[in-house]
């Protein structure tokens, strides 16, 4: 498949899954909008886009996509009041939701799988490498993830996608890299993918997260792959054929990230990941940190 020679320069933003997990929370809204302290989660995930220069964002948005877009827009009237008011700290945080860039839409319509949502992006993206950020997985901005892996996309010419180690009893809850180490780089080779394994048939504790740089001959994969676990289009069941060579995607390559990652996918782990980055920001911190030794005592009496 023919390229263009150009680094990566767009981000694919999925976000048009039903977000089960968290009805009735997401009946009439993405999972995607929940807050995460005081930004929905999709806002921190284009803010990481934009910080390595990947300002042309295109989300994949579902039936819920009015929240998203009005997220994203400006609202003349709420900047007025603040600016009448003199709330400069309030005004400015609106308005950054708006100057993040050059945002996009398209619609999924039948949400058949993240493989499906990620082939809804062919058109716009064309034959240029690109990434995905997954809404489910916030990654620290102090940690840096995204840039090593356009700098090993543009290095190998593949698709490259990010790694974590899990515990091994875990790993049914991801897709799993079997991979092997290439002498004097800190990136890996990914020889194999499997689809949330269970633990005894697992190649590695080496877990995918959601953020992906891919080869744009992942669409033509995309285009012939059949649904696979759950009945959804799946992006690892993809990438797979890459891994594999059976597609001319030049291979699949891991970033390990040992760096704070962040899962809002489930309730508990959201919780959890809201407590911690509220317990990191300056103005609710301090008073957090000191109620939870308080309120974790009173548990215990
Ligand atoms: P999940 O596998 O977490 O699915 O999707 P989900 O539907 O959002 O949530 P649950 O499991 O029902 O609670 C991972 C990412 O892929 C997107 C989701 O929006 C999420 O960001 N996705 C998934 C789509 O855009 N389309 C799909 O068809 C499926």
């Amino acid at each position: 498949m023919t390229t263009t020679n150009a680094s990566v320069r767009k981000a694919v933003i999925p976000a048009a899954g039903l977000g089960t997990r968290f009805l009735p929370a997401t009946k009439a809204m993405p999972k995607e909008m929940l807050p995460v302290v005081d930004k929905p989660a999709i806002q921190y995930v284009v803010e990481e886009a934009v910080s390595v220069g990947l300002s042309d964002v295109l989300m994949i948005t579902g039936r819920n996509k009015r929240a998203l877009e009005d997220h994203f827009d400006r609202v003349p009237a709420l900047e007025a009041m603040l600016e009448a008011k003199g709330d400069t700290t309030k005004l400015e945080s609106i308005q950054a939701a708006s100057n993040l860039g050059d945002i996009h839409y398209v619609r999924q319509g039948d949400p058949k799988g993240l493989g499906h949502a990620v082939l809804r992006a062919k058109q716009h993206v064309g034959l240029e490498p690109f990434a995905v950020l997954l809404g489910d997985d916030l990654i620290d901005p102090r940690d840096d993830l995204l840039s090593t892996m356009i700098e090993v996309q543009a290095k190998t010419g593949g698709s490259v996608v990010a790694l974590i180690e899990v515990e091994p009893s875990q790993i049914s809850s991801y897709g799993c890299a079997d991979i092997e180490e290439i002498e004097g780089e800190s990136y890996v080779r990914v020889k194999h993918l499997v689809e949330k394994p269970e633990p005894h048939e697992a190649p590695s504790n080496l877990a995918l997260i959601g953020r992906y740089v891919l080869h744009p001959a992942v669409f033509e994969v995309l285009e012939g792959t059949e649904p696979g676990r759950g009945g959804e289009i799946q992006l690892t069941d993809a990438l797979q054929e890459l891994a594999a060579g059976d597609a001319d995607g030049h291979g699949v390559y891991g970033v390990v990230f040992r760096g704070r990652r962040y899962d809002t996918g489930d309730k508990l782990s959201y919780l959890k990941a809201c407590l911690e980055l509220a317990c990191d920001s300056e103005d609710l911190g301090p008073r957090l940190r000191d109620w939870l030794p308080e309120f974790t005592a009173s548990l215990s009496k």
